[in-house]
């Protein structure tokens, strides 16, 4: 199963394609800095400014070690780990993200407090109470088994730590049309509805829940790009050259789900008791 999401997200030299994009746009490899890297490096819907509106709301103090779980790239958590002053370690089932995303840490000077691993977020390699916040962005669609995925972000947060979540639940409408980013066709596709979601993360142990629902602004930057891309004016640095020779469709149907209520995305803040 592992195998084949990381096969969906990122196949052969994801870290060349990213340079290579990158000096295309005019920018030398060893000059690399967090904010030039954004547009490629957040890879979700909404890129950097989902990362920075969920940062405005998230109580992180310089210091802090954070976790991310299913990191990609590395975007997230570098930009974290600048603007707060804090640690943050990642782990990605995807192994040519995990080997981009700690060459790009090393590039932007932040590899002494951005550390990336291999791994399944369904069973986490670090040990009981070890973060003082958790953030796991638009990863839990290709997760099988969500009681264990929260049950393990719950374990490695301390008493009073925070857990953010963002993803594409499941509309009420009928079934996603495909491609989507996380799925060809469906298969590994694990969508849940966000009244479920909610549920589990409070099985899990998780209180004091907030759950923002984020369709009409992830439908705005989807059409920005579908637009920008009809022009023929696609940035050289931007999700897209992740995303494969599918993206146009990509793109298209993680709008049209939204717009025809076949997806709800959410983005939830929530707490490990103190
Ligand atoms: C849309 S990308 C998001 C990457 C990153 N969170 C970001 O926002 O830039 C989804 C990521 O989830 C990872 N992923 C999917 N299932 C996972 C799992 N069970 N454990 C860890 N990572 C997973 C994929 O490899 C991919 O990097």
């Amino acid at each position: 199963m592992s195998e084949s999401v990381a096969r969906q997200w990122g196949e052969g030299d994801v870290l060349a394609r990213i340079l290579d994009a990158a000096q295309a746009s005019g920018l030398s490899p060893d000059r690399l800095t967090v904010e030039s890297l954004a547009p490629v490096d957040h890879f979700h819907a909404r890129g950097f400014a989902a990362t920075r509106d969920l940062a405005d709301v998230l109580p992180i103090k310089p210091g802090d070690r954070l976790v991310d779980i299913g990191c990609g790239v590395g975007g997230p958590a570098r930009y974290l780990a600048s603007r707060f002053g804090c640690r943050v370690d990642g782990v990605d089932i995807t192994e040519p993200f995990v080997q981009a995303a700690n060459r790009l840490s090393e590039l932007t000077g932040l590899a002494d407090r951005v550390a990336v691993r291999l791994g399944d977020g369904q069973s986490l390699p670090w040990p009981d109470a070890t973060f003082d916040g958790g953030l796991s962005q638009h990863v839990t669609m290709n997760v099988p088994d969500r009681a264990r995925f929260f049950a393990e972000a719950f374990r490695v947060l301390r008493p009073g730590a925070f857990f953010a979540l963002t993803e594409h639940g499941l509309g009420t409408g009928e079934a996603p049309h495909h491609p989507v980013p996380w799925s060809d066709d469906g298969r590994h596709e694990y969508l849940m509805r966000p009244e479920d979601t909610v549920d589990h993360l409070q099985a899990a142990g998780f209180r004091d829940i907030d759950l923002t629902e984020t369709g009409d602004t992830y439908l705005q930057g989807y059409r920005a790009v579908m637009a920008l891309a009809e022009k023929g004016e696609l940035p050289r640095l931007g999700v897209h050259i992740l995303l494969g020779s599918s993206a146009p469709a990509k793109t298209r149907n993680a709008a049209r789900n939204i717009e025809e209520g076949r997806t709800r995305p959410i983005q939830i803040v929530c707490r490990k008791p103190a």
